[in-house]
């Protein structure tokens, strides 16, 4: 069943799961991205131009640029996605238009990766792996001292941001025997501090050097820009490890490689990169770093349900009311 005539204009710029595509073409007047190209700056700014929605992914730099294109009739960006870096929510909020994410539904899932990068690394999980591919399996067996690892157990897992994923990350290591730490804008309350067994920071600088694994769990805002600073990660011990399923910007990049070429730093799982789609070229020969394509929150579960969001917060939104995942900006 099509949506009628007069139903809102929706311009969506990835493909979508087939389902939440159908739904949206019931309730909609929809425009989908079938070849899933991600759109260049012209097809964004006209998507603005035209649409009374727009659904962007992270691959959508919607700035300020783009925004001073929107169309009076353009009211409401529903992302798909948590994150919502890629868009000027300042200015989107000076020109009226409302900003929705996705929250929620992929907290487990990017948590369940981030555990899985914190096992992985220190324990050598990735160079295992390569290495029987690498000899076609011509192994030549087990060695005493060979390929070991460092122990995860008893380890103290440094947490830096702990909202939805970074509790979640703290429920999944607390049962894997590791200490928790945190720091974060806030402190938790004492009953979630006591059930997550969490010891709170409020110095970053004063955690990190006591720190065996650290976890970045921040959204990337102008204040989280480079948190771990070339500084910052220099305060790190020597045998620790850096895990970022997070933002690539909250970490200086290039700091980070050359602490990995010097040996300052024992490893990195990193599954977002400062300059995504680009991976700096470093990063790849080295063997004691798990590097993943921005795929933290790949599921099919997951996507259903931040598709399932989009549909109510655009539903909702139209509806006249307010939509639940609405976003303000920092400043306000
Ligand atoms: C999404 C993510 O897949 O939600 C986020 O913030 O980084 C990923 O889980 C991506 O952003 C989709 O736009």
């Amino acid at each position: 069943m099509a949506a009628s005539s007069d139903a809102p204009l929706v311009i969506v710029t990835r493909k979508l799961p087939e389902a939440v595509e159908r739904r949206m073409s019931e309730l909609f007047n929809v425009r989908l991205n079938e070849s899933d190209e991600p759109m260049d700056r012209a097809a964004l700014m006209k998507a603005v131009e035209e649409a009374d929605v727009l659904v962007p992914t992270i691959t959508d730099p919607v700035d300020r640029a783009v925004l001073s294109r929107a169309g009076e009739q353009c009211r409401l960006i529903a992302n798909f996605g948590n994150g919502v870096d890629h868009i000027d929510l300042k200015t989107a909020w000076q020109r009226g238009i409302t900003v929705t994410n996705t929250p929620g539904v992929l907290t487990d899932d990017t948590a369940d990766m981030a555990m899985a990068l914190i096992l992985a690394v220190p324990r050598r999980l990735a160079e295992g792996a390569r290495f029987l591919r690498e000899v076609k399996g011509e192994w030549s067996g087990w060695s005493p001292t060979w390929m070991l690892g460092q122990r995860i157990t008893g380890k103290r897992l440094g947490i830096i941001g702990m909202g939805r994923i970074g509790q979640a990350v703290a429920r999944r290591a607390k049962a894997f025997g590791l200490e928790i730490h945190y720091h974060g804008r806030r402190q938790l309350d004492p009953l979630t501090e006591d059930d997550l067994e969490a010891t709170y920071w409020d110095s970053l600088d004063r955690m990190l050097p006591r720190m065996d694994i650290v976890t970045v769990h921040t959204p990337h805002t102008p204040a989280t820009f480079h948190l771990l600073s070339a500084r910052r990660l220099k305060l790190m011990k020597p045998t620790a490890y850096l895990v970022n399923t997070a933002r690539g910007e909250v970490v200086d990049e290039n700091a980070l490689v050359r602490m990995l070429e010097a040996g300052e730093i024992a490893g990195a799982g990193l599954d977002v990169f400062e300059h995504e789609p680009t991976v700096n070229p470093r990063l790849l020969d080295r063997q004691n770093v798990v590097l993943l394509p921005h795929m933290a929150s790949n599921t099919l579960e997951g996507r259903m349900e931040m598709g399932e969001k989009v549909l109510v917060n655009i539903k909702t939104f139209c509806d006249g009311h307010r939509p639940p995942d609405r976003v303000l900006p920092n400043v306000l």
